[in-house]
């Protein structure tokens, strides 16, 4: 009886109970390949029908007792003792018993050996590399942020090195373009000197110390003081002094002697060589002037701008400035005031 016991237990059970709710309901044996089919079909539906019972899968199917029974007789015959079933105390029954015993065992391991698979099988250690892998610091969760803004700060880097046109407002903005076109060919595109005088390092301070007599000159040009008998155009007390006509021909700029440019743009392109090209400072020693002159907001220059000044009327129109004129006349030193 005891050995049938044994062997009567199913030797592997991967029972899944299923529906807590219908726990009480009849359990559904079934084989392992239908039991699949039963769990996918459970699955499925699961939420339209509750599942009807317990669904216990055996990979083993029960084998009849009345076979097993049959199969222990003819065991036993073979070894020549009783049948088990008869008397359990005799000394057959004993030697059948332990007769039996081998089975037990056996019977008796193999639960042991189905209890085996719920416990996971020792984990294998990871290869190197998947270790070295999982140990290795992850993509912290703001690096996605932070690339989803590149394309920005590229566009805007990019943006960065062009250099954005700076616009100078006022007379030297304007005489920039003036000088380039019409005089940086014959005074150097840096106003250091061709043909004719250079403007740079001061020099162009030394034969003007006023604006005036510079505006003039242009006005007028060589031809217009040579003409006029004026032998001396600037500061008389320049060391070495500039002569009329010593250097060359300097073209007349102003419309009363033939030249191109209008009186406001003489005295644009006047203010580029002193202060851009001629190293006048507009905020110290050269501040009254550049401002009464060359600035953006200066007196003079808005002056010429909208017509209500001209170089004839300016020298008696702003205050404590010397006559420009559109006459040819000698120049002032650097003590001269008005
Ligand atoms: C064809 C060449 C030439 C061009 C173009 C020219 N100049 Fe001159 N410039 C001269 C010469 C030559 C002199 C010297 C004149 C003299 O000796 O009589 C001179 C003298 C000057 C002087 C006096 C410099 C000094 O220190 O004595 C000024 C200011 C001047 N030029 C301004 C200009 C301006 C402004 C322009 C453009 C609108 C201009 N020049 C275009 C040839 C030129």
């Amino acid at each position: 009886m005891a050995q049938h016991h044994f062997v009567r237990l199913k030797i592997v059970r991967l029972g899944v109970t299923y529906a807590d709710r219908a726990r009480s309901a009849r359990a559904v044996r079934a084989s392992p390949r239908r039991c699949v089919i039963l769990r996918v079909k459970s699955y499925l539906l699961r939420f339209h029908f509750p599942v009807p019972g317990r669904l216990s899968c055996s990979s083993v199917t029960e084998i009849p007792e009345h076979l097993l029974k049959r199969s222990q007789s003819a065991k036993a015959k073979a070894s020549g003792a009783t049948e088990p079933a008869e008397g359990g105390t005799t000394p057959t029954a004993a030697v059948a018993k332990t007769d039996a015993a081998p089975p037990a065992v056996t019977a008796k391991a193999l639960p042991a050996k189905a209890a085996a698979p719920p416990t996971p099988p020792p984990k294998r250690p990871d290869p190197p590399y998947v270790a070295a892998a999982k140990e290795r610091k992850k993509i912290p969760f703001w690096a996605m942020a932070t690339l989803s803004i590149l394309p920005l700060w590229v566009f805007m880097y990019a943006r960065s090195l062009s250099p954005s046109a700076v616009k100078v407002r006022g007379p030297l903005g304007a005489g920039a373009g003036l000088y380039k076109a019409g005089c940086s060919g014959c005074h150097g595109g840096n106003g250091e000197g061709g043909s004719g005088y250079a403007f740079a390092g001061g020099e162009v301070l030394k034969t003007f110390p006023h604006i005036e007599d510079q505006l003039r000159w242009v006005y007028a040009g060589t031809g217009g003081y040579s003409a006029a008998n004026v032998s001396i155009y600037g500061n008389p007390k320049r060391e070495p002094v500039h002569a009329t006509g010593a250097r060359g021909i300097m073209p007349s700029q102003g419309a009363g002697f033939g030249g191109g440019l209008s009186e406001l743009e003489i005295l644009e392109v006047v203010c580029h060589e002193r202060y851009t090209l001629g190293g006048a400072n507009p905020t110290a020693d050269n501040k009254e002037e550049f401002e009464k002159w060359c600035a953006a907001e200066a007196p003079a220059y808005l002056g010429l701008k909208d017509g209500s000044l001209t170089f004839d009327n300016i020298g008696t129109t702003l205050k404590d400035t010397f006559p420009v004129g559109t006459k040819p006349a000698v120049g002032h030193s650097p003590d001269d005031k008005p």
